[in-house]
């Protein structure tokens, strides 16, 4: 797949995405080495600039660690790993307040005793207030200040327009580790291969695998198809996180609309005004997201309607324009004035809670490979993701993968052989795109809020023999993406085929019940190269 005399670059340490973990990693790792930070398009674009809603820290004199464990634990439907989730709150706030410190500029207010506190807002799945935010583009700041702090530390190269094709994997006969990775320079078509100490993944998700997604177009799950490739462990694929409420408008993109509007009071309705959450959970608009997204569906069904509606226009319009600009300022861009007028909304991906398994330290099953953030899965979020624990997550184990790397990440031998990549025939990119298309159309039906086994089976035959037809032009960065995006649709479906029982995020009408024999990761690994 690479050319035959790629350049050789040396680093301690390579970060390969550029959102709040990877930062997280570089500015900690940067303390003991060189740091090479790698991002395909520019250094803002970044799954993390896109959070809107915020991060969650038991901040509140009502609350506690043992709450927003708690919390955690009931959204994670009996999956989470009860330590990750233990280690995320209890170190979370720290990292909040080192964010601040960095200047992140979170929304205060004034308390009973006239001091100025954090302002906690409150999501779905939450039993205190405990979100802290910046209006409605929190992940914007935390990127914005972790990116100043990177601006500031020599020891950090980043290297902007830079795609990875592979990770780099060598060494010793039967017990490979990663030794870097195989770099295009997507502006000139350079290829390199980086080499280094330790390598984290922290590549974000998987959004494109879908036809209706919030994320950026970067999301389309590099990070998880490499690692697939290279061999580590991946889990709980089948847990895809549907938002309840992003923009349902022909002229748009689905856009994300928080769910701390939903938090301020926002009512989910039909057309008519008929509100229907009621009969779905005591907690209404604010149960757990998977409960949201397929009660939407439902009602949707039972109506034969297109979209349902997010109606805010009772809540102050002062409060609107301060504390959601950015949801005000896109739907007005599209002549809806969420002040006076309902919002349609439907469901679309939103979050990839699987990926690549990781213990409490970023570790991977394959040596000096590091993963954090949505391309990890650390147990944090089990089987359904509790709102705003992921920039919280990205943060807590991006740092505790660093102090690993930086205490074990053995001494690196320049001599250690890195096996070049294989060449294969290559498909056109033209053909790439459109077989792509025709995977994100069929997860999109098939591998949604409410699965069946045949339709999955159907759609998982239909996406191997188009993963088996093909092999990236390795030059061009959208061939690469598009046979990862491929990759990881079959992961998908495989884990939720594997999966017989319905639990958190993955709901099938073959197996509505969850099933106790059945609550366990869903483990996923390339066995033959
Ligand atoms: C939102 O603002 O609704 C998204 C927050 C999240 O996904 O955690």
């Amino acid at each position: 797949m690479i050319g035959n005399n790629p350049m050789k670059r040396e680093v301690d340490y390579l970060v390969i995405g550029s959102g709040l973990a990877g930062l997280t990693f570089a500015l900690n790792a940067s303390a003991a080495g060189r740091v090479a930070l790698l991002t395909k398009r520019s250094r803002s674009d970044a799954s993390s600039s896109w959070a809107q809603g915020g991060i969650a820290g038991a901040l509140g004199d009502d609350d506690s660690f043992a709450l927003h464990l708690q919390d955690t634990l009931v959204a994670g439907a009996g999956l989470c790993n009860t330590d990750a989730v233990e280690t995320l709150v209890q170190e979370g706030p720290e990292r909040i307040r080192e964010l601040m410190e960095m200047g992140a500029g979170f929304n205060t207010e004034i308390d009973e005793a006239g001091n100025t506190v954090l302002q906690l807002g409150r999501e779905g799945g939450h039993s205190r207030n405990r979100i802290v935010h910046t209006a409605d583009y929190t992940g914007w700041e935390c990127e914005r200040t972790l990116l100043e702090a990177v601006r500031n530390t020599p020891e950090i190269e980043v290297y902007e327009h830079f795609f990875v094709t592979d990770l780099a994997v060598g060494g010793p006969q039967g017990s490979p580790e990663c030794l870097g990775a195989w770099v295009v320079n997507a502006e000139t078509g350079e290829q390199s291969l980086f080499r280094a100490k330790a390598t984290l993944l922290a590549t974000g998700g998987s959004g494109q695998v879908y036809q209706h997604t919030t994320n950026p177009q970067v999301a389309t799950g590099d990070g998880a198809a490499m690692a697939w490739r290279a061999g580590a462990l991946l889990a709980n694929m089948e847990f895809v996180q549907f938002h309840p409420t992003t923009l349902y408008h022909p002229d748009a993109r689905a856009f994300l609309i928080t769910e701390a509007l939903r938090g301020e009071g926002g009512i989910l309705q039909h057309d008519s005004g008929e509100q229907f959450m009621e009969k779905y959970h005591p907690l209404k608009e604010l149960a757990p997201r998977d409960v949201v997204a397929r009660a939407i569906v439902q009602e949707m069904k039972r109506t034969s309607a297109e979209c349902l509606y997010l109606n805010v226009s009772h809540l102050p319009s002062d409060l609107l324009h301060s504390h959601f600009p950015t949801v005000t300022e896109r739907c007005l861009s599209v002549g809806i004035d969420i002040t006076r007028q309902p919002i349609p909304i439907v469901p679309a991906q939103h979050y990839q809670c699987g990926g690549v398994v990781t213990d409490l330290h970023g570790v991977t099953s394959i040596p000096r490979l590091y993963a954090a953030g949505e391309v990890a899965c650390t147990g944090v979020h089990g089987a359904n993701r509790l709102a705003s624990n992921s920039l919280l997550e990205a943060m807590v184990f991006g740092r505790r993968a660093a102090l690993h790397a930086l205490q074990h990440a053995p001494t690196y031998s320049s001599e250690q052989p890195v096996p070049l990549q294989k060449t294969s025939p290559e498909t056109d990119s033209a053909q790439l795109a459109s077989l792509w298309k025709q995977v994100r159309s069929l997860m999109q039906r098939n591998a949604g809020i409410v699965r069946t086994s045949a339709e999955m089976q159907n759609a998982l035959g239909k996406i191997e023999s188009i993963r088996e037809s093909i092999c990236p032009t390795v030059a061009h960065m959208e061939a690469v993406e598009a046979v990862n995006a491929i990759q990881v649709a079959s992961l998908v479906l495989q884990s939720a085929l594997m999966r017989k029982e319905s639990r958190g995020l993955h709901y099938t009408l073959d197996y509505p019940k969850s099933v106790e024999s059945e609550r366990h990761d869903t483990l996923i690994y390339r066995s033959a190269f």
